[in-house]
C-alpha cells in the first residue's frame, strides 16, 4: 500500500460492485476518501457494502451516495457529499449496464434505458465533477469503457454504441479539460469476473473460446481494472491524457 492518493477525494459510480468496488478499495488503501455512488450499496455479488468495508479496513473515509447516475440531481447529491470530504479530484464514471440483444427487436425505451445510464451517466458525471474540479485546479476522471468501445459486436449493439461514446467523449474532453489541469482518460476492460458478465449468459464452450483468444489466457479480475484506474487516478499518470487504455489481456491487439 501507498499513500499516491492521499489527499485525493474519490467518486465511484456503481462502486458498489464488481469493478467499481474494487476500483473503490484500492483507492481508499492508497489514501483517498471514497464516495460510493451506486443505485445500491450491497454488491451485486454479495458481501459488506463497499463503504463499510473501506471504513473498517482503512484509515480513510467512504461514504454511500444512493444515485442514479441518469438522474442529474443524484449526481448533484453525489458532489455534494464529496464537498463534505473537501471536494472531489478524481471520479470515475464506472457504472454501467450490459444487454444482449436482437438488435431488430430493441425499441426506443430499451435503447434510452441503456444509453442514459452508460453514456448520459458519463457525460453529466464528467460535468458535474469537471465544475468542480476547475474550482480546485485539477483532477482526473476515468471512464471505464470496454473493449465493446473498440470491436463491434452484433450480439449487443446498445452495448458497443454506449461504449464507443465513451471513447470519444473521453477525446473530447481530455482536448476541453486539459488546459483547466483535469486528465479525461479511459479504460477497456476485456471480460471480468463480476456478476456483468453472468449478464451475458456464456455458455462453457463459449467461455473457453473466449479464453482462448485472449493472449493471456485468463478472464480479467476486478483488480487489474482497479489497478490501471490507480494509475490513471495518480501523479504517476500527470503526462497520461486523452488516452484509452485496454486491459484485455491482449485480446483486441491480437489475433
Ligand atoms: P456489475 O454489474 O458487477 O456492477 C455494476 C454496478 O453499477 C452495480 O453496483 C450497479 O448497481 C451499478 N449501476 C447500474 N446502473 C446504475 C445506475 N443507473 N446508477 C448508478 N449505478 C448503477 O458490473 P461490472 O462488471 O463491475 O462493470 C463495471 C463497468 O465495467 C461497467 O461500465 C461495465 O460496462 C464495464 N465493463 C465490464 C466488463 C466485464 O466483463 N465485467 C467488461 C468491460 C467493461
Amino acid at each position: 500500500m501507498s499513500d499516491q492518493l492521499s489527499d485525493q477525494v474519490a467518486v465511484v459510480t456503481g462502486g458498489a460492485s464488481g469493478i467499481g468496488r474494487a476500483i473503490a478499495r484500492i483507492f481508499a488503501e492508497n489514501g483517498a476518501d471514497v464516495v460510493v455512488a451506486d443505485v445500491r450499496d450491497t454488491p451485486r455479488e454479495g458481501g459488506t457494502p463497499t463503504h463499510e468495508l473501506i471504513e473498517d479496513e482503512t484509515d480513510n473515509r467512504a461514504a454511500f451516495v444512493e444515485c442514479d447516475v441518469s438522474d442529474t440531481d443524484d449526481l448533484e447529491a453525489t458532489v455534494a457529499t464529496a464537498d463534505e470530504f473537501g471536494g472531489v479530484t478524481v471520479w470515475v464514471n464506472n457504472a454501467g449496464i450490459f444487454r444482449t440483444e436482437e438488435f431488430f427487436d430493441v425499441t426506443p425505451e430499451e435503447y434510452d434505458q441503456l444509453l442514459n445510464v452508460n453514456v448520459k451517466g458519463a457525460f453529466f458525471g464528467a460535468q458535474y465533477a469537471a465544475e468542480a474540479m476547475v474550482e480546485r485546479c485539477g483532477g482526473s476522471i476515468i471512464n471505464v469503457s470496454s473493449v465493446a468501445g473498440i470491436l463491434g459486436n452484433g450480439g449487443y449493439v446498445s452495448y458497443c454504441t454506449s461504449k464507443g461514446a465513451l471513447r470519444l467523449l473521453t477525446y473530447a474532453l481530455a482536448h476541453r479539460l486539459g488546459p483547466d489541469g483535469v486528465r479525461v482518460n479511459a479504460i477497456h476492460p476485456g471480460g471480468v469476473e463480476t456478476a456483468m458478465l453472468g449478464d451475458a449468459h456464456l455458455d462453457d464452450q463459449a467461455r473457453d473460446a473466449f479464453v482462448q483468444a485472449i493472449p493471456s489466457r485468463r478472464m480479467g479480475e476486478p483488480n487489474d481494472i482497479a489497478d490501471a484506474a490507480l494509475f490513471l487516478a495518480s501523479d504517476r499518470s500527470s503526462y497520461v491524457n486523452g488516452e484509452s487504455l485496454l486491459v484485455d489481456g491482449g485480446y483486441t491487439n491480437t489475433g
